[in-house]
């Protein structure tokens, strides 16, 4: 259609050749991080694809997603308009609107300081650091004890399951001041079926781009649709309910400082970002919906990798053995963890970028408004960063003595994000991932169901989930050896 202007001394975008109407999709196919990985090695870190008659940059390689992302930062902090983003949060989400720079920063700023403050805040014991901890040791501590009942009245059961209302628990202690019961089957519902949801989002889902296909009747965008509205109504309830029972002199919880900073804000005249009160609160839905989806993959893959090597999962038994403290330094559980993110990488892409204005990376042109997709499974699996990518060997973030975590090691491993965008839970993931972690492989041994052969293939959304299945688990006795 349109050719756009190359200015003087860059370059076009190389890719491969779209066909008309559908561009690349069949090339890009089911695994998009699979195939785009595949197509870095031949046309390079920065080429371009048309997924429909959109164009969309991808980029690989860890050097040209920092020049990206940190160096050029402003000039790739934008979020694409896509179809199904519009659906989520009512169009208000803070991660995945094309709210303008000024109000998403702002939005940033709010989300981020709530979400420290109430994780940070005192415990109610001294035995407990922070409330992030007491939530999470009390939450593992019931899961522990579930899953043996589970195992004791069904012989078996699914992770996954079980795991996700207790990382909901979690973050709705610090956004809601609630938790609910493994059996709630308001919770369960919803918490339940967050796989449609991550199939939708994810990068290069064609009826993002193609917009006739937006008018064809879809079963994955319908029940995408009801998971949205589902997840509204639940959210918006508990609003309502804060609403009504709201005490400036004792902010309960996330959802209470967001309410109290929308009227402190009505009498501030110097106010500069214009907001509505929804887009204030609606932040919460952002948290809730960030803080259980991620934390849930990232357990039930850690659980499928501990039956996949038992020898790792003796290793980091004994190791934990060895300290009465689960807050000790354990560098073995830490190297076992970076390892889950960068061999899983779960997140195979960051949720799309866009560029915000012209600009240009490695010589070549990029306009303004291009969606950009960044590769974070190519960056994780690439033999230029590490040696045999594809083997699970924790022991390569450790130091050669294998005492100590290879901290320059770890800080090539790309998760979440990086930059403007970077993920505002990052710190909170990995402390929550870290102590659940450590409470279930000190009080459960893991293992496969006799005849159930243990499947790691991903399945492709914007968080990869392992297929649903079932394990088994038994109770350590407290002296073990
Ligand atoms: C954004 C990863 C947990 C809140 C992101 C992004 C990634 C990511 C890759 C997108 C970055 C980009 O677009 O460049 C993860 C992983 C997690 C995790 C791997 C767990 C293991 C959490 C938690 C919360 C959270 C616990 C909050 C409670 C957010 C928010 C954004 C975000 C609000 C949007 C930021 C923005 O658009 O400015 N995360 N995340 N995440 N994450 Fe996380």
């Amino acid at each position: 259609f349109f050719r756009t202007e190359i200015p003087e001394g860059l370059c076009q975008l190389p890719g491969p050749k779209p066909l008309p109407i559908i561009g690349n999709v069949l090339e890009v196919g089911r695994n998009p991080y699979l195939s785009l990985t595949a197509m870095s090695k031949r046309y390079g870190d920065v080429f371009q694809i048309q997924i429909g008659m959109r164009p969309v940059v991808v980029l690989s390689g860890s050097e040209t997603v920092r020049q990206a992302l940190i160096k050029q930062g402003d000039d790739f902090a934008g979020r694409p308009d896509l179809y199904s983003f519009r659906f989520i949060n009512d169009g208000k989400s803070l991660a995945f609107s094309t709210d303008q720079a000024g109000v998403w920063r702002a939005r940033r700023k709010l989300a981020y300081s709530a979400l420290r403050s109430f994780s940070t805040l005192e415990g109610t014991t001294p035995e407990y650091s922070c409330a992030l901890e007491e939530h999470v040791s009390k939450e593992a501590e019931y899961l522990v004890k579930q899953l043996n009942t589970v195992m004791e009245t069904d012989g078996s059961f699914d992770p996954f399951r079980h795991i996700v209302v207790s990382v909901a628990n979690v973050i709705c202690g610090m956004c809601f001041g609630r938790r609910y019961d493994h059996n709630n089957q308001e919770l369960l519902n919803l918490v339940n079926l967050s796989d449609e949801f991550g199939q939708v989002v994810a990068s290069g889902n064609p009826a993002d781009f193609i917009p006739i296909l937006q008018y064809l009747p879809s079963t994955s965008m319908k029940k995408f649709v009801s998971i949205n509205d589902r997840f509204n109504a639940f959210v918006q309830k508990i609003v309502s309910e804060h609403y009504t029972t709201f005490d400036k002199d004792n902010i309960r919880d996330i959802t209470d400082s967001l309410i109290d900073h929308c009227e402190d804000r009505k009498l501030d005249e110097n106010s500069n970002v214009q907001m509505s009160d929804e887009k204030v609160v609606g932040i919460v839905n952002d948290l809730f919906g960030a803080g259980f989806d991620t934390i849930s993959t990232a357990l039930s893959w850690s659980v499928m990798y501990l039956v996949a090597y038992p020898e790792i999962q003796e290793r980091l038994y004994q190791e934990m053995s060895k300290y009465s403290t689960l807050t000790a330094n354990l560098p073995f559980l830490e190297a076992f963890i970076l390892e889950i993110f960068r061999h899983s990488s779960f997140l195979p892409f960051t949720i799309p970028h866009c560029s915000s204005k012209d600009t240009s990376l490695n010589g070549y042109f990029i306009p303004k408004d291009t969606c950009v997709f960044i590769n974070q499974w190519q960056i994780n699996h690439d033999p230029e960063l590490w040696k045999d990518p594809s083997s699970f060997n924790p022991d390569r973030f450790l130091n050669t003595d294998g005492t100590e975590l290879n901290k320059l090691e770890g800080e090539k491993m790309m998760v979440f994000g990086l930059g403007k965008r970077r993920c505002i839970g990052e710190v909170i993931a990995r402390n929550e991932v870290f102590l659940f972690l450590a409470i279930l492989v000190q009080n459960l041994r893991f293992h496969a169901k006799p005849g159930e052969p243990l499947d790691m293939t991903p399945e492709y959304g914007l968080t990869m989930k392992h297929k649903r299945c079932h394990l088994r688990a038994a109770m350590r006795s407290r002296n073990e050896e």
